[in-house]
């Protein structure tokens, strides 16, 4: 059987189908039913899906839930959020409610500039680059006109651009480092337009005025983004901690310091922390039609600046007071994209008020505090076995195909006995004998 294949893009979507199914899948019935069962019936709106990415064959849901009672700057926010994994929304809105009855979030975008380069190789003189490049650099400006007038005529374009010598890490390597603002745009297809146009421009001007030539490696935006950062923080007076969970609030403090500290200190236990703080992320930028990707990355840089991967989250006492807060670079847009595009994505964006950028900025970060606080929280005295498995009771039972009377049943019975995996198969193997 040939698994390899010619002109596989140029196939109708039922023969990518019959192809994917006949050499990978064995020809299942089965697997072809499933792959057919995930498109929709609106024509329209299938078309839609299969045309954001190349050789769809189907559908791939993720559920899209809502944390509701965010109170964020004193303003009211149900959060959407997209994600697979129990537990996330639950504990997004377990600390949105807690935090509600105690001031609420408040958050404030630092700083919003984006990064682009033109990297390149020059093997000459590094002082006739230097006066060739600010002689240049108004005409770099310029041939960029038309791509930044609108974008200029909102407040935005190109801030600076600047050449940075390389050659410490790299014979013969510069870039020309450029700073954006984007406004309401995550600004990718605006700022790689304006790094193309340096580069030809920068190159053609090369060509006719420098003995050594430079030769253009790439021209591309950065996703880290450490001047494009958005802070969240929460915080009361050590006794307003109090609740079901927390008897001896000092105690609980103490210990949230300690569990926050650790994640400041050892990257092994970071890495989970930072985990949580994405489970709250990620899903907010995933329902709000941002790329996750690049999110990921430069949050995970900006967790690694000081030459240790660290806790992107930070807590405090002070004259009885516990804060809790996050600084993290978010690059993210309400405009362009998929925000324009995707149904569900405008319908997000409506929910949540149709926010700027810098507003989705402030609601993504406070996202991401709360689930780190919802985590710790339980870390630091329940343990985060007895909700998380709680929550994921459902699955398990949807493992085993149980029945809507067996759920019932099984869901009672966990109300006062601990859920474990191996519990829950005890149970349904119990009422099914
Ligand atoms: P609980 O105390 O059993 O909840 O917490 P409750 O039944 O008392 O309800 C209190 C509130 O929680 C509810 O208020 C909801 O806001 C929310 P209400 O709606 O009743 O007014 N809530 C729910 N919301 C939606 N659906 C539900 C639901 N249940 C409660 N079914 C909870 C249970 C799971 C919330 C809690 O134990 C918790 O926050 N656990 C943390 C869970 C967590 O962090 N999960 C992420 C996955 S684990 C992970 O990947 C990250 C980690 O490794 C990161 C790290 O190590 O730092 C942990």
């Amino acid at each position: 059987m040939h698994k390899s294949v010619s002109g596989f893009s140029k196939l109708s979507k039922s023969e990518k189908i019959d192809w994917i199914v006949t050499h990978y899948l064995s020809g299942s019935e089965a697997s072809k039913k499933t792959l057919l069962q995930y498109l929709n019936s609106d024509k329209k709106l299938q078309q839609l899906h299969d045309e954001f990415i190349e050789n769809t064959i189907s559908n791939y849901y993720l559920p899209l839930g809502i944390a509701p009672n965010f109170k964020i700057n004193d303003t009211m926010y149900a959060i959407p959020m997209a994600i697979e994994e129990s537990s996330v929304v639950a504990a997004a809105s377990k600390a949105a409610k807690f935090w509600m009855s105690r001031g609420g979030f408040k958050a404030e975008v630092l700083s919003t500039t984006k990064i682009g380069q033109v990297h390149f190789m020059f093997h000459g003189d590094t002082a006739v680059l230097e006066s060739f490049f600010n002689i240049v650099k108004p005409k770099l400006l310029e041939a960029t006109k038309d791509i930044t007038k609108n974008m200029d005529a909102r407040g935005g374009g190109i801030l600076d651009i600047v050449l940075k010598d390389k050659t410490e890490a790299i014979n013969g390597y510069y870039q020309l480092h450029g700073t954006f603002e984007t406004l309401d745009a995550m600004g990718a297809n605006f700022i790689n337009s304006c790094l193309e146009q340096f580069s030809k421009t920068f190159k053609a001007e090369a060509q006719l005025h420098l003995e050594s030539p430079i030769e253009i490696v790439m021209s591309i935006l950065s996703n880290y983004v450490p001047d494009c950062i958005v802070r969240a923080e929460v915080s009361c007076p050590i006794e307003e901690l109090a609740d079901k969970n927390i008897e001896d609030p000092e105690m609980f403090a103490k210990k949230f310091l300690q569990a926050v500290s650790i994640a400041e200190a050892e990257p092994y236990r970071a890495v989970t922390h930072n985990k949580g703080i994405m489970n709250g992320i990620d899903a907010v930028v995933l329902a709000t039609g941002n790329d996750f990707r690049a999110i990921e990355a430069g949050v995970h840089a900006y967790a690694a600046r000081n030459g240790q991967y660290a806790s992107l989250t930070h807590a405090k006492i002070e004259n009885g007071i516990f804060t809790f807060w996050t600084e993290l670079p978010l690059a993210l847009g309400t405009v362009g994209g998929l925000t324009g595009l995707h149904p569900l994505v405008k319908v997000a964006l409506d929910i949540l008020g149709k926010p700027s950028a810098k507003e989705l900025m402030q609601i993504v970060a406070v996202a991401g505090l709360a689930q780190n606080f919802a985590a710790l929280k339980s870390l630091t005295t329940t343990g985060i076995q007895e909700g998380h498995m709680k929550m994921h009771l459902m699955n398990i039972l949807n493992q085993f195909e149980a029945t809507d009377k067996e759920k019932a049943t099984i869901v009672d019975h966990f109300k006062t006995h601990t859920v474990t995996h191996s519990a829950v198969v005890q149970a349904i193997t119990a009422i099914r004998q």
